[in-house]
């Protein structure tokens, strides 16, 4: 085929798939007119007034004169409160049985509000007509939930809700899920309906693959997390409030959630934000510990040609001795596209290619799309459909959406059974020589020109059994899908932790692995919009994740291109990838220059494995996030609040970013105590904002005095990197060392250090007593 042959058939298909796109998306949208007839008249309710009392274990039942509020304090601290008489079960966000109640904890009346429970951590107090106050121990309000309201369809039909909620004049918003603008969320409105955003997206897009209704408030008085345990498409509107100058009135900071249907129930968490994640993470499961290879560095590429191209590619790493983790295989190293298939014209020998890279150190990760092409004769297809896996549409028939291969039907993951069958197919990926997988599309996308990219909000899904529609099963669709994934790697190979990274989730996917950016735009914004996407993610219990090295969509210029790399070194997935045009990721396409800095993240990326192996089992453990905002540690201090150009990694270090072009000094926000710049081992105070030199070789990183880092030595030992700590104060740090990619226990060492007489002395902390380490320790930080 001649190159003009080629670019026209590229056209024709894009026309032709164009075609076909707009055709499925207009099917969708009769199916729809037909099923969800319009709502029509509605009747509007709020709860009215207190008609009497329940106590229960833990909280107790209010009736009101026209809903009624379950309240439940957990024991741990977290409270639950579900209106007309909704429960903590069922619920695709817990990690199993809900948590028990809080024995002391019960409802009791107060003579100022109504009735109120009393906890150790927490106090809620439900007003005479429904408004739900979370307060501290010591009376200040975290969050007023007022009463909320309810439009039902006459005819019938699920109800709409708003609820509407003030947080103190001086609060600041997280989270939602993994979003654009951020980490800080600006006032605004942000959806919740998981989305592919068409190509690219740059700071406020919105909204992207993971929504959630998960809100981390950080304010003067306190922390808090709030979650709102529904999946059904909705909008939350927040606002932040401002104090009163001169007036002395402050405007209180407002939430207004709206959504299309399911129940109102919501989970608070109260304490320090390390506090908070901690219950949050046991709420909804601990997050999954990738296998150490995922933490080093990874390749992906949509556009490798054929084997000989991917051979090529880890060549060219190990010809310049570069460090390489992990080559991911899109799309185009299957047969047309088809999931679970293998272009054997390109890639001849998949098994043998990935076994020679695993030889070199190097694993194969495979892209999995969920679509399957509805195509007699693809295995696949058939015994989906033997086995009833597709989704249908209210009158029976096979929904069918426009994916790459062409038209596809989509496997029903709320649906057990379909997990299982979905799951054997991952036998398919380990026989080829993979090593993890890479789950994309899983919005789930439908190209569409207009409207949703997704499927007819009509098509009815299993629910675990309890049935429903797209309406509710849409925003778990990624999430069900990766606990698909996830339990078929335990099944098939037990002895080894999955390396499971899925584009769109829900509140709970931790449990099953993390994520990525998707398609962030090549451009200084996106690698904002990259660095806020991981920081919020990891705020609403997802720690694993990083983006796009370079950007999806363009050709990055090298300077880009090198300070993305050198961000992503630090984020706990470390991955170039690139779409199908927009040039190549190698880190010696941009020049000498750019590879001998590349070069540099890479070895320290390595040097620090060890310190992420920590953080991968702390994330576990502890529930706190790898990538943690700089105020993790000091939330009452405002300006930290505010900051969203740096990050904590760990406890030990500060890492800031260059985030714009042409910069070769920047300021640092530092939270409380000593800082090291680990390059010149300079030290700094804060809190405070310092500059420090940003120089093309690398970004600034501090190390917080006294604190601990493994890294791995020369000798390819772990070794402990002990930052002085300041004279009179002690320091410390947890070490959990690697214990390869199976199940054995992590085994948690714990180090304290101090300086006395300008010496530093570490101990290792065993039971009761200390013993020196046994560790190699290298002091830095010292005149
Ligand atoms: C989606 C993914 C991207 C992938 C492409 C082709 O856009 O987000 O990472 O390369 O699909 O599979």
């Amino acid at each position: 085929m001649d190159g003009h042959e080629f670019v026209r058939s590229v056209r024709d298909l894009a026309t032709r798939r164009g075609l076909r796109a707009a055709r499925s998306a207009w099917r969708g949208r009769r199916t729809d007119a037909r099923s969800l007839p319009a709502r029509g008249a509605e009747r509007a309710r709020v709860p009215g007034s207190v008609a009497g009392v329940e106590p229960l274990p833990g909280g107790g039942v209010v009736r009101f004169a026209r809903s009624e509020l379950r309240i439940l304090v957990a024991s741990g601290g977290a409270v639950f409160w579900g209106w007309d008489g909704a429960d903590p079960e069922p619920s695709y966000a817990l990690a199993g049985t809900a948590p028990e109640a809080d024995p002391r904890a019960q409802l009791e009346p107060d003579k100022d509000c109504g009735w109120r429970v009393v906890s150790e951590r927490v106090t809620v107090e439900v007003s005479r007509h429904g408004a739900v106050e979370v307060r501290t121990p010591g009376g200040v309000v975290l969050r007023r939930d007022l009463p909320p309201r309810w439009w039902e369809p006459v005819r019938g039909g699920p109800a709409r809700w708003v609820q509407r909620t003030e947080v103190a004049a001086d609060a600041r918003f997280f989270g939602l899920g993994g979003r654009s603008a951020g980490p800080r969320l600006p006032s605004g409105e942000y959806s919740l309906w998981n989305t592919d955003p068409r190509g690219s997206f740059g700071p406020g897009d919105d909204p992207l693959s993971i929504t959630m209704p998960v809100q981390v408030v950080v304010a003067d008085a306190g922390t808090h997390l709030a979650f709102y345990d529904n999946t059904w498409e909705g909008r939350v509107v927040l606002r932040e409030g401002a104090e009163g100058e001169g007036s002395g009135h402050d405007r209180p900071g407002t939430s207004v959630l709206r959504m299309d249907g399911g129940p109102l129930r919501c989970w608070v968490v109260v304490g320090t934000p390390a506090r908070v994640l901690a219950r949050w993470s046991r709420l909804t499961g601990p997050a999954a510990v990738p296998p150490s290879w995922a933490l080093g560095p990874q390749h992906a590429r949509w556009g490798f040609g054929n084997q000989e191209e991917v051979r090529r590619v880890v060549a060219g790493y190990r010809e310049r001795n570069l460090p390489l983790s992990a080559v991911h295989l899109d799309i185009d190293h299957y047969d047309g596209h088809r999931v679970f298939t293998v272009d054997r014209r390109r890639f001849p020998d998949l098994p043998a290619l990935a076994g020679e890279l695993r030889d070199a150190g190097v694993r194969t990760v495979s892209i999995v799309d969920p679509a399957v092409k509805a195509e007699p004769g693809n295995a696949v297809y058939d015994s989906g459909r033997r086995a009833g896996a597709f989704v249908r549409d209210a009158r029976g028939r096979e929904v069918r959406g426009e994916v790459w291969p062409g038209a596809c039907a989509y496997p029903d993951f709320t649906d057990p059974q379909v997990r299982r069958w979905w799951g054997r197919w991952y036998e398919e990926r380990l026989a080829q020589g993979f090593s993890g997988v890479w789950h994309d599309m899983n919005e789930p996308v439908s190209f569409a020109p207009f409207g949703d990219m997704t499927l007819p909000r009509s098509a009815r899904h299993a629910l675990e059994g309890r049935g429903g529609d797209h309406r509710e099963a849409h925003n778990v669709y990624g999430l069900t899908m990766a606990r698909a994934g996830y339990e078929a790697l335990r099944r098939l190979r037990p002895r080894e932790r999955p390396f499971l990274f899925t584009r769109s989730g829900w509140v709970g996917m931790q449990r099953y692995g993390g994520t990525w950016s998707g398609d962030v735009a090549s451009g200084w914004p996106g690698l904002r919009a990259s660095l806020a996407l991981v920081v919020g993610l990891g705020l609403c219990g997802v720690p694993y994740s990083g983006p796009d090295v370079g950007g999806f969509d363009a050709v990055p210029s090298p300077e880009l291109y090198l300070r993305w790399f050198q961000l992503g070194a630090y984020l706990p997935l470390f991955r170039t990838h690139s779409a199908i045009d927009a040039g190549r990721r190698e880190p010696w396409e941009f020049g000498p220059e750019v590879l001998r800095h590349a070069r540099a993240a890479l070895v320290e990326r390595e040097r620090l494995r060890p310190y992420f192996v920590t953080l991968a089992h702390l994330a576990r453990l502890t529930g706190a996030p790898y990538v943690r905002p700089v105020w993790w540690g000091a939330p009452e201090d405002r300006a930290l609040r505010e900051c969203d150009d740096a990050f904590l990694l760990g406890d030990a270090l500060l890492v800031a970013p260059v985030l714009e072009a042409g910069v070769e000094r920047r300021t640092v926000r530092l939270p409380r105590g000593r800082w090291y710049d680990t390059a010149t081992g300079r030290a700094h105070h804060g809190p405070g904002q310092v500059e420090v030199a940003a120089p093309l070789s690398r970004v600034p990183v501090l190390a917080r005095a006294g604190s601990v880092v493994p890294v791995r030595g020369a000798d390819g030992r772990l070794e402990l990197e002990v930052w002085a700590p300041v004279e009179g104060r002690k320091g410390g740090g947890l070490v959990v060392p690697d214990q390869g990619d199976g199940w054995a226990r992590a085994e948690v060492e714990r180090y304290a250090t101090r300086l006395t007489k300008g010496r530093v002395v570490v101990k290792q902390i065993r039971g009761d007593g200390t013993a020196a380490p046994r560790r190699r320790v290298r002091v830095r930080g010292l005149p």
